[in-house]
């Protein structure tokens, strides 16, 4: 019914490290050649947990731009903006927030779960609670029916299903839509309504798309009909009444294969990230001080790669002749660590180079970077307007 359309959001973590690459922005860039994707700075979402200390979110949010950008997510493929520049997400944040049941967001497993996780801060707060409500209104706005999220987002997106499913309900159908659209079967005239009936059996009872398209032509002919009315028969052919929200779908993105330089997850609050920027010389550093199979205590110990977080950076950037080398070398004492990093170290380096550049020259012409967002700004509004108008009108906040 609506256009295929890819929205996502990222909290302003800061710069970004290679597990962010390999999970999540990889994604978003192979989305952006395949659909129409708006990807955006969730700044209000970072100010539910952070709202204590908000000084480095701004600093943080375009950190984090200049890496989706160096990444190679392209604003001539994607539209890039920021959350907060498109006031409308907290138009429609708050006016669904009247027909969204406290239980639902309590219910949330998210809720409890980072309230006992951040137990350092105060997150019995009304903003925190309505997380997952400001997320559907993202996604909502623009109705996106693809969202690419990581496991952790999956009941966001459930909740934000039954939020769009809730406000059709209660909003997307008139009071007396049925005897209204059988009006205006009516209104056809007795050949044409004949036909439409027909046709409406055959796609309600039979899925047949033929005649599902059929009557929709028939209804572009008709001539006397009011646009209210065409609207209903429209609505009507389909079985639906009118749908303001669109229910979507998460796009589940698979956990990065990438591991932090201690094998466990990369992040930057375990310090065993590498950053998307860090230099040729921090890179190699970093991965010669990497932990390997505690086994190989001397160079002639054999080891096990599968003991070793090294062999895990092979799988990601070595190839199959590489990897061989690894694990025959590894089993047989071989070869040294030091050798048996160097690939690592050089694929590494590769992948990054390219974004560094990139990152250097949006680092040094910020103005790039705002005029970039500012287009994202406008682009995602003119989307966000349009769905406004309609719910406004819905939920009768219409004044014109
Ligand atoms: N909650 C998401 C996260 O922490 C970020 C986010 C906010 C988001 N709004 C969104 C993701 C809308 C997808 C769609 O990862
Ligand atoms: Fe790890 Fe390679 Fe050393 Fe084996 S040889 S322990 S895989 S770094």
């Amino acid at each position: 019914m609506y256009a295929e359309r890819v929205v996502s959001g990222m909290r302003p973590t800061g710069a970004l490290h290679l597990g962010h690459y390999h999970g999540v922005l990889a994604n978003w860039i192979k989305l952006q050649h395949e659909y129409p994707c708006l990807f955006f700075v969730a700044d209000w979402h970072a100010l539910t947990t952070q709202y204590d200390d908000p000084r480095r979110i701004h600093e943080n949010a375009m950190d984090m731009v200049v890496d989706w950008l160096a990444a190679g997510l392209d604003p001539n493929q994607a539209t890039i903006f920021i959350q907060s520049r498109v006031p409308e997400h907290a138009e429609l944040h708050l006016l669904m927030s009247m027909m969204t049941p406290l239980g639902w967001l309590e219910r949330v497993p998210t809720y409890k779960d980072q309230q006992e996780k951040l137990s350092h801060k105060d997150l019995s707060t009304y903003g925190f609670l309505g997380y997952p409500l400001l997320m559907s209104a993202d996604i909502l706005i623009y109705r996106a029916n693809k969202v690419p999220v990581g496991e952790d987002q999956i009941p966001h997106l459930e909740f934000s299903r039954e939020i769009a499913r809730r406000f059709n309900h209660l909003f997307g159908r008139e009071p007396d839509f049925e005897n209204k659209a059988k009006e205006a079967v009516r209104k056809l005239g007795s050949k044409k309504a004949r036909l439409y009936d027909e046709l409406r059996t055959r796609f309600q009872q039979d899925g047949d798309k033929a005649a599902l398209e059929r009557a929709q032509a028939l209804l572009e002919e008709v001539q006397h009909l009011s646009v209210i009315d065409r609207e209903r028969l429209f609505g009507y052919l389909e079985g639906t009444g009118k749908m303001i929200l669109a229910e979507p779908e998460a796009l589940l993105t698979e956990a990065s294969k990438m591991p932090g330089l201690d094998g466990a997850k990369m992040s930057k609050s375990y310090g065993n990230a590498i950053a998307l920027r860090e230099t040729p010389e921090e890179v190699t550093r970093k991965v010669r001080a990497m932990p390997t199979d505690p086994a190989r205590m001397r160079r002639t110990d054999p080891g096990d790669p599968q003991k070793c977080p090294v062999w895990q950076l092979h799988r990601v950037y070595s190839d199959n002749a590489c990897r061989e080398w690894v694990q025959e070398g590894c089993a047989s004492a071989g070869i040294g660590c030091v050798e048996c990093k160097q690939p690592v170290i050089e694929g590494i380096l590769k992948e990054l180079a390219p974004m560094r550049e990139r990152a250097r020259h949006y680092g040094e012409n910020p103005g790039i970077v705002k005029a970039i967002l500012a287009d994202g700004c406008e682009k995602a509004r003119d989307l966000a307007k349009e769905t406004m108008r309609d719910v406004r009108e819905a939920m009768g906040v219409e004044y014109n």
